[in-house]
C-alpha cells in the first residue's frame, strides 16, 4: 500500500508532489508527507497525521521551495498512524531522505544491528532502516562522485534487505538527483520536459506528462531534470522505451461529480465499450494458445480478491455456460494456501482492476509453479500481474481512483463474458450461428448500460426511507448470486452499514433469522426462469417483517409489486449479461446511503485501493 511521489525539474516541486499526492490517496491516507531540497542545500521535511489536506496545510505554514522533492502519502502496515511514522524517513544525519510503498521483512534484523553500530531511530517503521542502511553504506564508499557513491550504497542496501519493496531517496549532497527502486511493489517513471516524476501509479503525473517509463522487478532508476538512467537487476544501464498512456487527464479527474464513485458508477457505459474493443480481437492470440490447445482446455481456476472474486464468481457461470469447461473460483489468499489438484490443461485467470493485489500475485505464482498457463484480467498496463502472467485481457475502463470498484467490476464482467463465448467457438461447444447471436447481444450492452445509470434518482429516493436501517440484506440466484455479494461488500465498504448477501434460496436455512421488521432486503430478481421462485423468496422476508425492495427487469411488475414494498427496475438485456446491469442500483445505493450517513465515499476508513501487502 502507500502512495509515492518524485519530482525532479526546475519548477518548485512542492505543488507537483502535494498535487500528486492527492492523485495518489486512493493507496492510503492515514498520513503524509514531503522533503523537498531547499536551495540552500538543506532538506525540509513536513509530515501530518490524516489526508494530504492536513499536509498542505502544514507545508504552507512552513513553505518549503526546492526543484527536488519526494512526498509520501501512508497506509500504516508497522507502526501506528503518527506524525513520527509518517514517510519520509531520514538517517541520523537528516541529510537522506527516504518514501517507501510495501514491506522490509527483515527490518527488525536489521534494525538491531544498526542500532548496535550507534544509529538513532525516530520511528515504528520498517522503512526507517532503508535511511539508515543508505548512511551506514555510504561511511564505506569513499571514493567517486556523491552521485556515484550513493548509486552504490543503494546497490548495496538492496541487497541487504528483503521483502516487497518500492523506494525513492534523495540525498542533500546530491541536488538534482532522485533514486527510485523497484521490488515487487508498483513504481513508474513521468517523462516531461526538463523535469521528470517518480511515482506509485500514473494519475500522480498525468496532468504533467502522459510519457510512462515501467520498470522491470529488481531495477533502480535515476532521474534528473533532463535524464532518466534505468538500472537493469545487474547494475547494466537498460534502454528503457516509454510508452504513452492514452488516459484523459479528465478521466483521471472528478469531472464536476461530486465523488470519484459517482463519476465511475457514469463511467460504466464507457468502460464497457472500451472494454468490448478488445474484445473483437482473437482471443487464441489473446492467450497465447492455437486453437488444438484452446479446444484442448480441460480446466480453468479463477483467482481474485474482493470485488474481482465477484467478478470471478459471474464468470464461472459463463465459462461453464458457454465454453463447457469446469471452473472453480478461489479467494486468491486461499488458493494459495491449499492443495490444488495438478492437472494438465489447466488455465488460471487471475482478475484484478489494479494488477498489484499482492494476494493475488501470490496465487498466480503458485499457479505458474503447477504449470499453469496465466491469463490476467487486469485494468493497468504495465502492472506487477500483466507482467507475470503469460497473457493478459486489458479491461480499459481508464482510472479508477474510488477505492469502492464499480466500473472496474462491470468490466470485468463484460471480459469474462466475452472470454467465455470465444472459448466456446473455440471448442465447439457453440456453434458459430450461436456466438454470433451472442456476440451481437454483447455488443448492445454498453447502449443498455447508458439506460440502466439513469435510474440514479430512483434510487436514491428510495435512500431516504431505508438510510437508517442498521442491516441490509441481499439475495439472488444463478449468476445474480455474486452480484448479492458484490451488492453488500460495496454498502459495507463505503457506508460501514452491515449487510450480507446470500443465495436465495439459502436463506430458509438459516440467514431468515436475522430479517427483523423494516429489515431492507434487496432481490435481484430479472424476469426468467428463476424468477417464480425469486418471488417466494420476496414472500418469506415479507412475511417476517422485511422491506422488500425488487430489482427487476419490465414485464411482471404488478405480479411482483402484490409481495415487496418497492419495485426498481433494470433494462432488460439477455440471462447472461442481465447481472452486469444490475449491479447499478446497487452501486447507486450504496454511494446514496453513504452521502447520506455523512461517510467518506471515495476512501472508506481503514481501505485502501490497491492492497500490495499479504
Ligand atoms: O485491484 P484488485 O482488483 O486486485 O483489488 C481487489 C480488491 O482489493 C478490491 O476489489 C476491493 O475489494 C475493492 N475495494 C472493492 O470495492
Amino acid at each position: 500500500m502507500c502512495g509515492i511521489i518524485g519530482y525532479v525539474g526546475q519548477k518548485n516541486s512542492v505543488p507537483f508532489i502535494i498535487d500528486g499526492l492527492k492523485k495518489l490517496e486512493y493507496r492510503g491516507y492515514d498520513s503524509a508527507g514531503i522533503s523537498i531540497l531547499q536551495e540552500n542545500g538543506t532538506l525540509s521535511t513536513v509530515r501530518a497525521v490524516g489526508k494530504v489536506a492536513e499536509l498542505e496545510k502544514a507545508a504552507l505554514l512552513s513553505s518549503p521551495k526546492g526543484c527536488t522533492g519526494i512526498g509520501h502519502t501512508r497506509w500504516a502496515t508497522h507502526g501506528k498512524p503518527s506524525e513520527e511514522n509518517s514517510h519520509p524517513h531520514t538517517d541520523c544525519s537528516g541529510e537522506i531522505v527516504v518514501v517507501h510503498n510495501g514491506i522490509i521483512e527483515n527490518y527488525l534484523v536489521l534494525r538491531a544491528k544498526l542500532e548496535s553500530l550507534g544509529h538513532r531511530f525516530q520511528s515504528e517503521t520498517d522503512t526507517e532502516v532503508i535511511a539508515h542502511l543508505i548512511e551506514e553504506n555510504l561511511k564505506h564508499i569513499r571514493t567517486g562522485k556523491q552521485e556515484e557513491r550513493l548509486l552504490k550504497a543503494v546497490q548495496k542496501t538492496n541487497k541487504d534487505i528483503a521483502g516487497a519493496f518500492a523506494y525513492g531517496v534523495l540525498w542533500a549532497r546530491t541536488p538534482g538527483v532522485l533514486i527510485g527502486v523497484k521490488n515487487q511493489s508498483p513504481l513508474v517513471v513521468g517523462l516531461g520536459q526538463n523535469e521528470n516524476f517518480l511515482a506509485s501509479d500514473v494519475p500522480a503525473f498525468l496532468q504533467h506528462t502522459n510519457k510512462v517509463l515501467f520498470l522491470e522487478e529488481g531495477e533502480i532508476v535515476i532521474l534528473r531534470p533532463g535524464k532518466v538512467t534505468v538500472l537493469d537487476k545487474m547494475g547494466q544501464e537498460r534502454k528503457a522505451k516509454s510508452i504513452k498512456i492514452s488516459w484523459d487527464r479528465q478521466t483521471a479527474q472528478k469531472g464536476g461529480y461530486a465523488h470519484f464513485m459517482l463519476k465511475e458508477i457514469y463511467d460504466q457505459p464507457q468502460a464497457i465499450e472500451d472494454t468490448l474493443r478488445t474484445a473483437r480481437a482473437d482471443f487464441g492470440k489473446i492467450l497465447g494458445l492455437d486453437t488444438a490447445a484452446l479446444r484442448g482446455l480441460q480446466n480453468i481456476h479463477i483467482i481474485a480478491c474482493g470485488t474481482a472474486y465477484h467478478a470471478g464468481l459471474v464468470g464461472k457461470y459463463y465459462i461453464e455456460q458457454f465454453a463447457g469447461i469446469p471452473v472453480s473460483v478461489d479467494l486468491a489468499s486461499e488458493y494459495k494456501y491449499r492443495t490444488v489438484p495438478h492437472k494438465t490443461k489447466t488455465l488460471a485467470i487471475a482478475i484484478s482492476q489494479s494488477g498489484e493485489t499482492a494476494d493475488t500475485i501470490g496465487a498466480v505464482k503458485k499457479a505458474k509453479e503447477l504449470g499453469f498457463r496465466t491469463l490476467a484480467i487486469c485494468n493497468v498496463l504495465g502492472s506487477s500481474l500483466t507482467r507475470i502472467c503469460d497473457s493478459t485481457f486489458f479491461t480499459h475502463c481508464g482510472p479508477e481512483i474510488s477505492v469502492a470498484s464499480t466500473k472496474a467490476f462491470t468490466s470485468q464482467m463484460t471480459a469474462m463474458y466475452a472470454l467465455a463465448i470465444s472459448l466456446g467457438l473455440a471448442n465447439g461447444n457453440l456453434s458459430k450461428a450461436a456466438f454470433d447471436k451472442l456476440y451481437r447481444e454483447l455488443m448492445r450492452l454498453s447502449k443498455a448500460m447508458s439506460e440502466t445509470v439513469k435510474m440514479e434518482y430512483t434510487v436514491r429516493h428510495l435512500t431516504r426511507k431505508i438510510y437508517k436501517a442498521e442491516r441490509f440484506i441481499f439475495l439472488g440466484r444463478h449468476a445474480n448470486f455474486p452480484i448479492a455479494l458484490e451488492g453488500a461488500l460495496k454498502l459495507k465498504e463505503v457506508s460501514y452499514r452491515s449487510a450480507e448477501g446470500f443465495a436465495a434460496g439459502e436463506i430458509k436455512h438459516g440467514p431468515i433469522s436475522i430479517i427483523d421488521k423494516g429489515t431492507p432486503v434487496f432481490m435481484l430478481m430479472p424476469q426468467g426462469s428463476l424468477f417464480e421462485k425469486m418471488l417466494s423468496a420476496c414472500q418469506e422476508c415479507r412475511a417476517r417483517g422485511a422491506f422488500v425492495v425488487a430489482v427487476t427487469t419490465p414485464g411482471g411488475e404488478e405480479q411482483i409489486k402484490q409481495v415487496v414494498d418497492k419495485v426498481i427496475l433494470v433494462p432488460s438485456v439477455s440471462e447472461f449479461l442481465q447481472p452486469i446491469l444490475n449491479i447499478v442500483p446497487l452501486q447507486f445505493l450504496a454511494y446514496w446511503i453513504a452521502k447520506r450517513l455523512g461517510c467518506d465515499i471515495d476512501q472508506p476508513r481503514n481501505l485502501a485501493k490497491s492492497v500490495t501487502v499479504e
